[in-house]
């Protein structure tokens, strides 16, 4: 079944599912401000860590991240493919260091766990670690090396999706959504009125500012806020240095995680504090403070690096921090909403998942657990 569909959200789930469900002959059009700046896609870091992010007592989810990082190949063949453009996808791997001995510990605690999922994660010392990873400080307590958690450039990710979906006949209105009813219609804040044949909500924490989403039976969506860095390396007098990573490096420091995350010109990425404060988007100087010290403490040649960017983001959390995906209360209208940390991550499954459901074939158990209560 072929239909009109008009995707509420321009971030990576709702540009990721308007360009796969435009490949699936669909009619689409994307309603957002800033279709490809929008939401928490733009700010984040761009890991692919079904492992890293697993945490102690969420296995389901870890399962759909593992389910998701299975799709990323293909996706960025086929993205890439159809555009030209190069996203920075990088498979080399993460290593989680320990800067000192309680931090070892509770890495081991967590290795342990990851083992129970029969997740690919291998003790490494501190050693181990510096061969892997030559600009670690000395004085770690080594690590755990993850082989399957990558990474994507998700600033060029956005950019080569707005690409494709042009490409592929996607509409764009520029415009924010005020209000959705049934019909289902879409009211915009200009005034104007959309009566499409169906509508995604792919809204991130703009959720709960659409008049009339009650009646769609969600769940509620909260912002969780992160302060993230983007450094630049230092400028070379002749040529451009090698690069101080290559890979992915997470931290425990002083019980504080940090993850510093390499971009293919030489810059590195540094996050990302988790804070409930509500709608407070604020960058804060102990944020900021406390980030480039635990970045320092693992990495100290950071030091040199030029401070590009300091800005936060807010990840779109549902009450359980799962995401909700399937059709809602309102008829006609679905939802692919609160993918909290791992958006990026979940980007082709939850395409390849709204694709089924408005092609009217099965999803997956894994996909079906998600649907709306
Ligand atoms: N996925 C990383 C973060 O949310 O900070």
């Amino acid at each position: 079944m072929r239909s009109c569909v008009h995707i509420v959200g321009g971030g990576v789930i709702g540009l990721s599912c308007a360009w796969e469900l435009s490949r699936n002959g669909h009619d689409v059009t994307v309603v957002a401000p800033t279709p490809g700046r929008d939401g928490a896609s733009w700010v984040a870091a761009g890991m692919l860590a079904p492992v890293t992010e697993a945490q102690f007592g969420e296995s389901a989810l870890t399962a759909l991240l593992l389910d998701g990082s299975r799709l990323w190949p293909g996706f960025v063949a086929a993205l890439e493919g159809a555009t030209g453009q190069a996203i920075g996808y990088d498979t080399t791997g993460t290593v989680t260091v320990a800067l000192d001995a309680s931090d070892r510990a509770s890495l081991d605690d967590l290795l342990a766990y990851q083992h129970s999922l029969g997740l690919s994660a291998h003790r490494r010392s501190a050693t181990e670690c510096r061969g892997l990873v030559p600009a670690l400080s000395p004085a770690l307590r080594g690590g755990i090396e993850v082989p399957g958690d990558h990474q994507v450039d998700n600033r060029a990710l956005l950019g080569a999706l707005t690409a494709a979906c042009r490409g592929a006949g996607v509409a764009f209105v520029e415009a924010a959504v005020a209000a959705v009813a049934t019909g289902p219609e879409l009211v915009l804040a200009d005034g104007r009125r959309l009566r499409p044949e169906h509508v995604l909500l792919a809204t991130g924490t703009g959720l709960p500012s659409i008049a009339g989403v009650e009646a769609t039976g969600l769940p509620t969506v909260r912002p969780v806020k992160g302060h993230i860095l983007r450094l630049g390396p230092p400028v070379a007098a002749h040529g451009a240095p090698p690069p101080l990573l290559t890979r992915t490096v997470r931290g425990l420091v002083r019980a504080r995680s940090v993850y510093l995350v390499p971009r293919r010109d030489g810059s590195v990425v540094v996050g990302a504090t988790v804070e409930e404060r509500g709608d407070d988007t604020a960058v804060r100087a102990g944020a900021v403070h406390e980030l480039l010290c635990d970045a320092r403490a693992i990495v100290p040649g950071l030091d040199e690096f030029e401070l590009c960017e300091a800005a936060t983001g807010m990840r779109p959390a549902t009450p359980d921090n799962t995401p909700c995906i399937g059709w809602t209360a309102m008829e006609g209208v679905v939802a692919a909403i609160g993918h909290y940390r791992n958006g990026i991550l979940l980007a082709p499954l939850t395409a390849r998942a709204v694709a089924d459901l408005l092609g009217r074939r099965p999803v997956t158990p894994l996909i079906e657990a998600l649907a709306p209560a």
